[in-house]
């Protein structure tokens, strides 16, 4: 069947490439974007670009507080997508995951299995961390948000400048060296796996692309179809937790 096929391509591959989107940690609890109940139902959007943290850093603190109640409310750990794409990278046959998630799970992931082979590349950021807009100061995002929950809106660094979550907001340019690294694995890529990704924003819509050479495969891991799926090599229309721990144990065969 397709899984296979997947299967035996990515034996024969010297570059295996994952690219997940929200649909992944759905399982986890975490809302995806679109779709029934998406996040994008429930909040507008517009409220969370980079002109708006600009122009207005207070309004924006207070609507991404409640936004991030609403996607990492609730605890959550990596799930079996998670930890089958951790294995694989742990076994020696995934070289690298390109994720648009920023709940950190993949790392978590990696680092419950182990794997440090693996490159990951958090494309969108981390909503874990925060970042200060002067002085470039990383920083766990906990004690920060909860100063921001108790009133300092915006919270600010020490140096006086305006944290920032660590995440590529709407209108905002992802990192360079970030987008080359992954424009660059995609195009090397022999297999590029999508997972859990609607495919409609940028990247993830030219991704496949530049990975689709007469060589490589193109596989697609998602419950509804995407613009993609028409030129894709394998489509799984399956619930994620269903299908890679499935293409795992066949590698393992
Ligand atoms: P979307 O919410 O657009 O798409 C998630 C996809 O996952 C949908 O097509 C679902 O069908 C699929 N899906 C959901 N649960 C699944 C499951 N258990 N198994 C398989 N598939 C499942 O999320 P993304 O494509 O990640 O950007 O969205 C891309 C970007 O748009 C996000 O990173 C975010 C958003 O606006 C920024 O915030 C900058």
């Amino acid at each position: 069947d397709d899984l296979e096929r997947l299967a035996a391509d990515i034996r024969r591959a010297d570059t295996v490439v994952a690219f997940t989107g929200a649909g992944i940690s759905a399982p986890s609890g975490v809302p995806t974007f679109r779709g029934d109940d998406g996040v994008w139902e429930h909040f507008d959007e517009g409220q969370f670009t980079y002109g708006r943290f600009q122009r207005d850093p207070e309004g924006f603190w207070a609507d991404r507080l409640e936004l991030q109640r609403a996607m990492f409310g609730d605890e959550f750990e990596p799930n079996a997508a998670h930890e089958a794409l951790a294995g694989m990278g742990h076994d020696g046959t995934l070289d690298a995951i390109l994720t648009q998630n920023t709940d950190g799970l993949h790392g978590d992931a990696a680092d419950a299995t182990g794997t440090d082979g693996t490159t990951l590349l958090e494309l969108h950021g981390n909503a874990r961390r925060v970042r200060c807009t002067d002085c470039g100061r990383r920083t766990d995002g906990d004690p920060v948000f909860e100063r921001a929950a108790d009133g300092e809106l915006p919270p600010t660094c020490e140096c006086g400048g305006v944290y920032k979550p660590d995440v590529v907001l709407f209108g905002e340019q992802l990192p360079g060296a970030v987008i080359q690294r992954a424009r660059e694995l995609a195009r090397e890529s022999d297999v590029f796996l999508a997972i859990g990704s609607s495919l409609v924003v940028e990247p993830a819509a030219s991704l496949p692309r530049l990975a689709a050479s007469p060589e490589a495969t193109v596989g697609i891991v998602n419950l509804e179809s995407t613009p993609v799926d028409s030129t894709a090599d394998v489509v799984c229309r399956e619930d994620v937790t269903a299908v890679l721990p499935r293409l795992r144990s066949l590698l393992e065969e």
